[in-house]
């Protein structure tokens, strides 16, 4: 068992990180951390966990997270993890930071596209927490920058292909869809239920934050430099992220070729699902999951595959995937925590 506290846990991603954990077989949840609850009832922020989990919200103190936790997850914003992610791996404590803050192994790329870095010496043993890539540095790590959601969506079905001779890198482009929960908690007109429902709309288009992290991981890689061009969109629905992604192709080649290296890739990946040529998935089938279930199509005449992934932007984009590395960094089952079987519809 395993002493974990949740640092910003009235957040969205904090949230469901208290929800997943609550029902951990191998965690035991001791702290959850809000400035703005603190001394409430962890239910009296968010009801449906009433007679589930019986904490009471704390303001963050470093001396009392750090007795009452093994590992901590920071779920707050960018540059307030890295105030206080320094002080707990100083003492000792495992920690898997949310933020972007601790995701880039190039500081002057964060600083670009963030904020000056107040602990750049702890970018060097930082391990970038996508599982499905990265899991013998996770296992070792005392810190993991757990990926953004958009990265993982695109990640995940362009990484096993990267290196296959017939992609072309350089012409890479990802569009993808988020529901609204992926801007968090906090009260704003963009998230305004008027501004948003019945509303599509692109944003960020070409200059999103998530685009550097996405190309510094697939340039790694490929041993190439790839810039991916990527639009993001918000979409009205809660939960749910639908990444469609072009890529040019060198040659002619069959589904049968696209398919066999995502299904060899994945075939021991518990939590990446690939679907048969012709067959595409839908956000509703991984909600509330840490799935990410991957189709693909090579456009007959064109020379290029689209690739379709989707993912709970809260689950594997965020609180899902972050307690998967927990289970890797602590030798758990890799599914502990994260086993129950998704809503049919
Ligand atoms: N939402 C997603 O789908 C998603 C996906 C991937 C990654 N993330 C990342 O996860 C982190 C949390 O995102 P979220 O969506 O959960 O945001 P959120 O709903 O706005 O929650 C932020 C949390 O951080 C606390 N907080 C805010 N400002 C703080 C500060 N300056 N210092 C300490 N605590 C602060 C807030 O509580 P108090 O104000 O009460 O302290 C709240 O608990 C972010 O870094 C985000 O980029 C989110």
């Amino acid at each position: 068992m395993v002493n974990v506290a949740v640092i910003g846990g009235t957040g969205y991603a904090g949230a469901e990180l208290v929800r997943i954990l609550s029902a951990h077989p191998h965690a035991e949840l001791t702290t959850i951390t809000s400035r703005q609850h603190a001394g409430q009832p962890f239910s009296d922020v968010y009801p449906a966990m009433a007679g589930i989990v019986n904490l009471t919200c704390q303001a963050f103190s470093e001396d009392s997270v750090s007795e009452a936790a093994d590992v901590i997850f920071t779920a707050i914003p960018h540059k307030a993890s890295m105030g206080v992610v320094p002080g707990l791996i100083h003492r000792g404590k495992k920690v898997i930071d949310l933020s972007a803050d601790f995701r880039f192994k190039d500081p002057s790329v964060y600083e670009a596209w963030y904020e000056p870095h107040e602990a750049k010496d702890l970018l060097k043993t930082a391990v970038y927490g996508l599982p499905e890539f990265y899991s013998d540095e996770i296992r070792k790590a005392s810190l993991v920058g757990n990926p953004g959601c958009y990265p993982t969506s695109v990640l995940l079905p362009l990484l096993p292909l990267i290196k296959a001779p017939f992609i072309d890198c350089d012409s890479i482009i990802a569009d993808s869809k988020s529901g609204t929960s992926g801007a968090g908690r906090s009260v704003s007109l963009t998230t305004h239920f008027c501004e948003v429902n019945e509303a599509f709309k692109a944003y960020s288009v070409a200059e999103h934050r998530h685009n550097p992290e996405m190309d510094e991981v697939l340039s790694h890689f490929a041993e190439r430099k790839i810039r991916v061009t990527f639009t993001p969109h918000l979409v009205p629905i809660t939960r749910g992220m639908l990444t469609t992604i072009y890529v040019g192709l060198k040659k002619d080649v069959s589904a049968q070729e696209v398919s066999s290296c995502l299904e060899s890739f994945y075939a021991d990946k518990p939590f990446v699902r690939v679907y048969p040529k012709g067959s595409f998935p839908n956000t509703i089938y991984v909600r509330g999951t840490n799935y990410c279930d991957i189709g693909f199509q090579v456009a007959e005449g064109t020379k290029r595959l689209v690739l379709i992934s989707v993912i709970d932007n809260l689950v594997k984009g965020a609180s899902g995937q972050a307690v998967q590395n927990m289970n890797i960094m602590f030798g758990f089952p890799e599914t502990a925590g994260l086993d129950q079987p998704p809503f049919p519809l």
